[in-house]
């Protein structure tokens, strides 16, 4: 890969401020998933290497947490500046590993340097509370402070924005970090940590180790010096790690599965609901935790939206990353690939009808044809359960109520979406979607500024926006006697 700073493409783990090979020198390949290319080789950290870690952050935190908060400010700033500056060679770093088209990958540079920013400005604003005392001669106050180490653990999907959402909330509160990113996509991230060295931070605030999960995530979640674990990923491995965390009570923050809704109703503006669609569907190729999963269209629009929706999808064009003119890359893995072709093999079988795409791409490899399915149903895999590919099912509704109720029958519950134009219809849908991310008359909602999190099984806890902070932060309630 030709980049204007090589330097950028690190091949070492960042330990203690240090760049190095693992212990037992063990490496990883990874690939280009549009060509299967390799790209370049991590190390296969080691259990020993992860403790390192972890005692490196450790070591690094008595003297972060007691930096002022003008100083972690203005470290972030510069890492964010120099995000910004690098934001080419960082988005083709991203493209080479994760395969997402070059325009949504710069669009994510950009993205992660916005909760970079954001954390900045909350860094300065972490204030505890003077509370009215019953006491005559003592004071009551909260103090709020550090947890301590926080092990993030990142996925392939948003190898930037899933790191800077986390690590830039950790360290604006004074926490060090030990961040595990995708094996798929390890690249974007030791990018991220060499520019974060480059902008000051300390040896230890910030170590980024590669290898395999089980490896890592077993000394993560179990050594008694991590205080917080944050986790993106799947349900499963989710539930996987709280349980393990629950040995030591480490703090953990989860951003789960989802299986987002999309409502269109009759009184939509159908133009405006089919760009929300292909927006929320497609971004990154159908692979995101908030994407549309299933869009239920009222019965008196669903033949103009399907007749408006399955041509637009249908001109949507696939292909390697940096080609020009590429709106969907390639899906991460063969099994991912599988697994959206069973679920449309299961649709089919169970009365859908193809209004675009339907199969794997002629392109061959990973690339699936962006699809549109016609007269889906609840029942069929593919409401029930995540797609994670370009597969968007159109199911009719009648009635406002029988909407609610399918979107709300899920285990999970994550981001969820309604076209409509009736004020009172909106905020009943806002307040009746048992979602932790509701969009009305939008498809995209995602931004430093507003809280990203689900309820059910899609999570715990919120990143980014106003509270994004408080999963890094304890309260400490202090009282002063002595007063009278
Ligand atoms: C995700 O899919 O994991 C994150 C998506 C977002 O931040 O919008």
């Amino acid at each position: 890969m030709k980049l204007a700073d090589a330097a950028l493409l690190r091949q070492k783990v960042l330990i203690a401020g240090h760049w190095q090979d693992a212990a037992d020198g063990a490496r990883m390949t990874v690939r280009n998933p549009a060509s299967d290319a390799p790209v370049g080789h991590v190390p296969r950290c080691t259990e020993e290497d992860t403790a390192g870690a972890v005692e490196a952050a450790h070591k690094a935190f008595a003297g972060w947490r007691t930096q002022t908060a003008k100083a972690r400010a203005q470290f972030l700033r510069r890492w964010f500046d120099l995000v910004l500056l690098h934001r080419e060679e960082l988005a083709r770093i991203m493209v080479s590993e994760q395969g997402k088209p070059l325009a949504e990958a710069r669009g994510e540079i950009d993205y992660a340097a916005s909760f970079i920013d954001w954390f900045a400005g909350e860094a300065r604003r972490i204030n505890g509370e003077v509370m009215a005392s019953p006491w005559a001669d003592r004071r009551l106050f909260t103090l709020r402070q550090p947890v301590g180490v926080a092990a993030l653990i990142t996925p392939w999907n948003f190898p930037a924005a899933m790191l800077a959402r986390k690590a830039a909330a950790a360290l604006a509160a004074g926490c060090t970090v030990v961040a595990k990113p995708a094996s798929q996509t390890p690249f974007t991230a030791l990018a991220l940590a060499e520019l974060a060295q480059r902008a000051g931070l300390p040896a230890g605030v910030l170590n980024v180790i590669t290898g395999e999960a089980a490896t890592i995530g077993g000394v993560l979640t179990t050594h008694p010096l991590v205080s917080k674990l944050s986790f993106t990923g799947s349900t499963d491995v989710g539930k996987y790690l709280l349980a393990r965390c629950a040995g030591s009570l480490k703090r953990v923050s989860l951003e789960l599965g989802g299986n987002a809704p999309f409502i269109v109703f009759d009184d939509a503006d159908l133009d405006a609901a089919v760009a929300g669609a292909l927006a929320s569907k497609f971004r990154n190729g159908g692979q995101t935790c908030v994407c549309a999963n299933r869009v239920f269209v009222q019965a008196g629009v669903y033949d103009a939206f399907a007749g408006k929706f399955a041509p637009a999808v249908a001109r949507l064009n696939a292909g390697e990353g940096l080609a020009p003119g590429v709106d969907i890359g390639p899906m991460i893995s063969d099994s991912a690939v599988s697994r959206i072709e069973s679920q449309v093999a299961d649709a089919l079988a169970r009365g859908a009808t193809v209004l675009a795409g339907g199969a794997r791409h002629p392109r061959g490899g990973r690339f699936f044809q962006p699809t549109v399915l016609g007269d889906c149903t609840p029942a069929m895999a593919l409401c029930r359960s995540e797609t994670f590919g370009p597969v968007a099912p159109l199911i009719r509704f009648e009635r406002e109520a029988d909407a609610l109720a399918m979107a709300n029958d899920s285990e999970y519950g994550l981001a969820a979406y309604a076209y409509t134009r009736d004020l009172a219809r909106a905020w009943r849908v806002a307040e009746t979607l048992e979602y932790g991310m509701v969009g009305i008359n939008t498809g995209l909602m995602s931004t430093a500024e507003a809280s990203f999190g689900g309820m059910k099984q899609s999570g715990l806890g919120r990143e980014g926006g106003l509270y994004g902070i408080d999963e890094y932060l304890e309260t400490k309630s202090l009282a002063l006697g002595g007063l009278a």
